[in-house]
């Protein structure tokens, strides 16, 4: 089938090479031309496990093309995939434009029939906003060309986008016309082969889904890390509590883990656009307000142990971090903690020195040279000499370190773990002070 996707972000590549590796047609255009010039000359904008050698392979097999040129996208897609950003506005709400932009170039150069898939996360309702734009459009025009909208949000986690993308554990689809629904369900099949996954439902229904299921994420995180600063007060180990309550079949062991609190690009602005979206239709959403605040709290704590731990005086002191990605895999720096922890050593007249597998370029991007931030050539080599360890992200890597060489390194003999991913005693063992997120320190 022939397939445009509008966007050639983190989620219109992985959908786009995704739906060429199965034998579909697939066209991507943006409008950024130096995105599109590196696509076609074999560069990735972005990393994710994976999507290098899809997109050569299927840019090979003649399968998948990139083009900033709208009209021929609107020319050879019956699917037209919108996979544009909606940026958080000020006040939480999610910014629409560049969806609604897509949705008018659509309906400016559409000559038949065509199926708009909003793939980005968006706001309830937008889907009826998309479909407005475009009889808005085509009224100009003076033409009655038939169109239908549908919701078809993503469930990728960064990382593991492919692998989402290609075994999917649901695939949503919202429309209300049911001959649309067979031609998404059609396009899906590969995908779709072993169970039905697929849900059809109705647009508002599809929307809401996405923003439900990160919400209801985000709250499993809040509350364990909530419950990880009571269990400090209580002096129980959050851990142990963490394993006692995930055996409830009801309760799961996933997404149960404390830690510096949640980061990326989904978290964060799904449930501050959710809630923002039940305000303005007069509903205050206390959960997810609370949600938000627990987790704005949870970036904080880390730098409170760090400080309390020297006695409030940081300036001159030298920190060695661990992970600077808001997750592993991914080099994504968006509301990430160690952001919150780094900009707070840095205003408390601390130095960083840190180490990530892939996150440093992002990194140095983002806060450009600076002679309070330096970067190590691996893990060992951040700890040379500076005050304590800092583990931020939870790379597989850190996992178990050479703790004798972290000792004989380290200038103060401390780590601070904010995932809780390292074997405290043993580091104690090596003559180490292992401070954790939700249990007493050991010493
Ligand atoms: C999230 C969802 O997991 C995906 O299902 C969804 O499709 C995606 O958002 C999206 O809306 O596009 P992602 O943001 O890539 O995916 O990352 P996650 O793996 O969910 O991790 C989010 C954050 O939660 C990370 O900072 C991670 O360290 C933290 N986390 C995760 C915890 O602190 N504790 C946990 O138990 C799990």
């Amino acid at each position: 089938m022939d397939v445009t996707i509008f966007g050639t972000g983190y989620v219109g590549l992985v959908t786009g090479v995704c739906l060429a590796e199965v034998g579909n047609n697939v066209l991507c255009i943006d409008i950024d031309p130096h995105k599109i010039e590196l696509l076609n000359s074999g560069g990735v904008p972005i990393y994710e496990p994976g999507l290098d050698e899809l997109i050569q392979s299927n840019r090979a097999a003649g399968r998948l093309r990139f083009s900033t040129d709208a009209q021929a996208g609107v020319a050879h897609g019956l699917f037209q995939f919108i996979a544009v950003g909606t940026p958080p506005d000020e006040d939480g709400s999610a910014d629409l434009q560049y969806v609604l932009a897509v949705a008018q170039t659509i309906a400016e150069h559409m000559t038949d029939y065509r199926i708009l898939v909003d793939k980005s996360t968006v706001p309830v309702g937008t889907a009826d906003r998309v479909a407005d734009r475009v009889r808005e459009v085509l009224a100009q025009r003076g033409q009655a060309i038939e169109f239908d909208v549908v919701s078809n949000p993503e469930f990728l986690k960064e990382g593991a986008a492919i692998e989402d993308f290609m075994r999917p554990d649901r695939i949503i689809v919202g429309t209300d016309n049911p001959r649309t629904g067979e031609l998404l369900r059609a396009l899906y099949a590969p995908f779709n082969r072993s169970h039905n996954r697929l849900m059809l439902m109705d647009v508002r229904s599809a929307e809401l889904t996405k923003y439900a299921a990160n919400a209801m994420l985000a709250t499993k995180i809040s509350f364990m890390n909530e419950l990880s600063n009571i269990a400090e007060a209580v002096g129980a180990d959050i851990e142990k509590v963490r394993v006692g309550i995930g055996s409830d079949p009801r309760i799961g062991y996933q997404f149960i883990y404390p830690g510096c609190g949640y980061g990326g690009s989904c978290f964060p602005k799904d449930v501050r656009a959710l809630e923002h979206t039940a305000r303005g239709l007069g509903y205050t959403a206390a959960l997810l307000q609370a949600v938000e605040a627990v987790n704005f709290r949870q970036k904080d704590v880390l730098f409170a142990k760090i400080r309390d731990y020297f006695g409030g005086d940081l300036s001159g002191k030298t920190f060695a971090l661990w992970g600077l990605a808001f997750k592993p895999n991914t080099d994504d720096m968006r509301e990430a903690s160690s952001r919150v922890l780094m900009e707070a050593l840095w205003q408390a007249g601390a130095q960083v020195r840190a180490y990530d597998p892939v996150a440093m370029a992002e990194t140095r991007r983002l806060y450009g040279e600076r002679a309070d931030l330096t970067f190590a050539a691996d893990a060992l080599a951040a700890t040379e000499g500076a005050d304590a360890l800092v583990v931020v992200t939870e790379w597989s890597q850190f996992r178990s370190p050479n703790f004798d060489a972290i000792r004989s390194r380290l200038r103060t003999p401390v780590i601070f773990d904010g995932r809780n991913i390292l074997d405290g005693p043993l580091a104690c063992t090596a003559g180490l002070t292992y401070i954790s997120i939700g249990r007493a320190p050991l010493l």
